[in-house]
This record gives structure tokens, sequence and C-alpha cells, in this order.
């Protein structure tokens, strides 16, 4: 009898540790993807031509825009004693539209957007738009092209003070970046899918392809938010492309780190080995941490789901766009500031910086093409792929900052086998545009990391 029962229990351990290790285990890599044609006409309609661009705004949309902003109903007071709680406080949000009615003014601000050399090229059928500046060289230093990627709800306008830090020799560097910062396809000037189906593994795919119309075939890698998701599907797609992944945003969702994560919420001190004790309260108590996400992370599950039903309200009025996503920069540059009226937006932005961002959503009504990156991301058959579940085979730096997303030492290498430098800075989620002096010096460290190390 308790033969019979050892024998059970082994074949039992014995095909449970084999289930584990086949859950736990990366899932193949998929056939390479098909290259479809994004945009309207036929496949190959439209030569792969890049041309100069310059933002320039009808009138018809500008006074459209005023009249909206004279025009909008009464907002509804907050409750007593509320800031940013409830979501975007309207005392201030009154504050910011007021400005943008009086205050702002496009037509300067459309000088100050074009002062980078400004292009589109179409990929797949999208005329993608892009930023490309070349540094001023001088002799010996070399220059190693750099693909940067925004997110939602980011848009170029976040990378203009990191630009010239990153396109202008430092000193003590022998190397500078040629950057080309893209808008992703729905987001600002570059045009979104026509059919179902573009989300980060295929919009790596249009990346990839654009470098190297441009003639990078290999290139850095820079993003924070949804650029970094989609420059770490390029990574594992195209590792052949990827000298080197900077992230701000890096992130692991492999079966084992939510294992980690479930036990270690019973069992806190099961986490010593993989989480700093002086990022303790990053992680625990757990469950204020559970309930702190699901708060934040609504708009994901409406954007992943009914994309077209919350933009046919946001795309229609610039208060609810202001809304929505000045929320965003309140609770992604200091979490504590939800607790603030003026939700400190003005710590360390302007009022006329955050309104060029929501301009970009404003002047080509992206708002919805923007929101279903989510829906097409974060669906079965793209999740399917399992891209996310891959280790990324390229040199790898994880730039973490304090209340951005944050992933635990010994969670990062399950995902980033290839880590060569991981920092950590009090800072948000917005990144390049609120410490591009931090930032910039950060990407360069890691890159003369990975440099180096190519040449062993
Ligand atoms: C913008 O377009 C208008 C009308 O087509 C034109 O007169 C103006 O010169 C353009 N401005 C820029 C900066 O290209
Ligand atoms: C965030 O805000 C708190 C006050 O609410 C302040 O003590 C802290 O220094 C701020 N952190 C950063 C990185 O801005």
């Amino acid at each position: 009898m308790a033969k019979t029962i050892l024998l059970l229990s082994s074949i039992v351990v014995v095909f449970l540790g084999y289930k584990l290790k086949t859950v736990l285990e990366p899932p193949p890599l998929p056939p390479p993807l098909e290259e479809i044609w994004w945009g309207p006409g036929n496949p190959g309609s439209v030569k792969p031509v890049v041309k100069p661009f310059t933002i320039n705004v009808s009138d018809k949309v500008l006074k459209d825009l005023q009249w909206r902003l004279e025009n909008h109903r009464p907002l509804t007071p907050p409750l007593e004693g509320i800031q940013q709680q409830y979501g975007m406080n309207t005392k201030l949000l009154k504050e910011v539209i007021d400005f943008w009615k009086s205050k702002y003014d496009w037509r300067q601000r459309e000088k100050f957007l074009n002062k980078f050399p400004q292009f589109t090229i179409n990929i797949q059928g999208l005329d993608i738009h892009y930023i490309h500046v070349k540094p001023k060289v001088q002799n010996g230093i070399r220059v190693l092209p750099l693909l940067l990627l925004h997110g939602w709800p980011g848009s170029l306008r976040e990378f203009y003070d990191i630009l010239p830090i990153l396109t202008t020799p430092q000193e003590g560097r022998d190397f500078v970046f040629e950057v080309i910062a893209a808008h992703i396809p729905g987001y600002g000037f570059s045009k979104p899918a026509v059919r179902p189906g573009l989300g980060a593994a295929q919009i790596a795919q249009v990346f990839k392809n654009m470098m190297k119309e441009l003639g990078f075939k290999k290139f850095y890698a820079q993003g924070g938010d949804f650029g970094s998701i989609i420059l770490q599907h390029l990574s594992v797609l195209y590792p052949e492309s990827v000298l080197g992944f900077h992230s701000n945003m890096c992130i692991v969702a492999t079966p084992l780190s939510y294992l980690k994560t479930f036990l270690s919420s019973f069992y806190p001190s099961f986490s010593w080995w993989y989480v700093r004790p002086e990022h303790y309260d990053r992680v625990f108590p757990a469950k204020e941490h559970f309930y702190k996400k699901l708060r934040e992370t609504g708009y994901l599950h409406l954007q992943a789901t009914k994309p077209d039903t919350i933009g046919a309200g946001i795309n229609d009025s610039p208060v609810g766009l202001a809304a929505y996503i000045l929320e965003k920069f309140v609770s992604g540059t200091n979490f504590t500031w939800q607790q603030r009226q003026d939700g400190g937006l003005k710590e360390f932005f302007s009022y006329t910086d955050l309104l060029d961002n929501i301009m970009l959503y404003w002047v080509t009504e992206s708002a919805t093409t923007s929101f279903r990156l989510y829906s097409e991301t974060f669906n079965i058959a793209h999740m399917g792929l399992g891209i996310t579940r891959q280790p990324v085979p390229v040199p790898t730096a994880c730039a973490r900052f304090k209340y951005d997303f944050y992933a635990a030492d010994g969670m990062l290498t399950e995902t980033y086998p290839n880590l060569v430098h991981l920092s950590d800075y009090d800072g948000g989620h917005f990144a390049a545009m609120q410490l591009p002096e931090v930032l910039g010096k950060d990407i360069y460290t890691a890159v003369e990391i990975m440099e180096k190390n190519a040449k062993k």
C-alpha cells in the first residue's frame, strides 16, 4: 500500500513538475510575421520615398478648436476635499483650458515643433512621420544610429529637450547619436492602419523595415511606455537589427514572474532574493500595490477592448482630451501629487509643453487610432505570439524611474538575460520630457558599455 502511494505520488510530482516547466518556459518563437499592407490601396502602390515634412495646420482646424474651447459645457465641480483621486480635477482643468484658449499660441508652437528636420516615408502602406537629426561630427567621434519611440499618451514632443543632448558630442565620449524619432502609426502625423491587426509586433516590423529603408541595417533603440514595448518586440523578432536596447520602462510579463509575485504576496520574505531591500516599498504591501494598479489602469482595459467608443468622445472634445491625457501626467510624474489640487503639473512641465503634446493628438484627430494600439496588442492572437515571454537576446539597459512601472532586479533578468546596465532615478513615467539630462546621460553610459562589449 505504502509503495503504491509512493509510486503514485512520484508520478504526480513528476507530471506536475513537467507541466510547470512547460508553463514557465518561453514558447517557441512564432514564424516570421507576414508583411501586411496596412494602408489604403493595393500592396506596393506607394513607394517608400523620403519626403520632407512641415507641420502646418489649417486655420479651419484652429478656429474650430477655439470655438470648442469657448463653448464647452460647465465642468462638474470635484467632490469636497477631493484633488485628483477621482481623476482629473476640474478646477485644475479649467485653468489649463483658460490658458489654452487665451495664452497658448499654436502658430508660434508650430515654429518650435518644426525646429528639427522632419520627414515622412511610406512603409507597408503607412506614411510614417519622423524627426531625423544628424549630429555635427568632429574628428574621431563615431556616429551611432538611434531609433527613439514614444508611447501613449505621448508623442514626439517628449523628445524635444533630449534630442540636442543625444545629437551633440558629450565631453569624454567618443561617440554621438544620429537620431530617428518617429511617431507610432496612428499617432500624431503617422497614419493609422485601415485594417485590424497592427499590434506591437507588427509595428516593430514596420520600424525595422523603415530603418532599413533609411539605410540603417543595425541601430540602437530607445523607448519608454509603448515605445519600449514595441522595441522589445523588435529586439526579439529582429535581433540582427538591434545593436542594443535601452528602455525606461522595462517590464517583465513571464509566468515565472507572476508566480513569484503570487507567492511573495503571501510570504513577502520569499522575495529576498529578487527584490532589493531598499525597494521593498515598491512591491509591498502587495495588496496596496495590487489595488493601486487596478485603480490606475482602467484606461488600459477600456482602450484594449472598446477604443472606438471612448475615442468618439475624446476625439470630439478638447476638454475631454486634455483631462484624459493630463491625468496621466499627474499620476505618472509623481503619484503622491494626486493629493495636490494643482497635480504638480508645473513642477516639471509648463502648460505650453503639455498642450503641445495634447495638440499633436487634437490636430491630427488621432485619439481613437492611438487607443487602438492597446486593442491590437492586448488580444488573444497577439498575446499568443508569446513575444513578451521571450528573453530579449540583445544587450539591454533599464533605467527605472521611481514613479513608473516597477520590475524587481531578479525579475528583469528573466526577460533581459543580457542586461548590461541597470539604474534607478527619482522621476516619473515621462522621463525623456521630465528629466532629459538624466535619461540622456543614462543612454550614453549604457551604449558605451554596449560598444565596449561588442569590441571584445
Ligand atoms: C502653411 O500653409 C499656408 C497655406 O497653404 C501657407 O500660406 C504657409 O506658408 C504655410 N506655412 C508653412 C510654415 O509652411
Ligand atoms: C514626489 O512628491 C513628494 C511629495 O508629495 C516629494 O517628497 C518627493 O520628493 C517627490 N519626488 C519626486 C521624484 O519628484
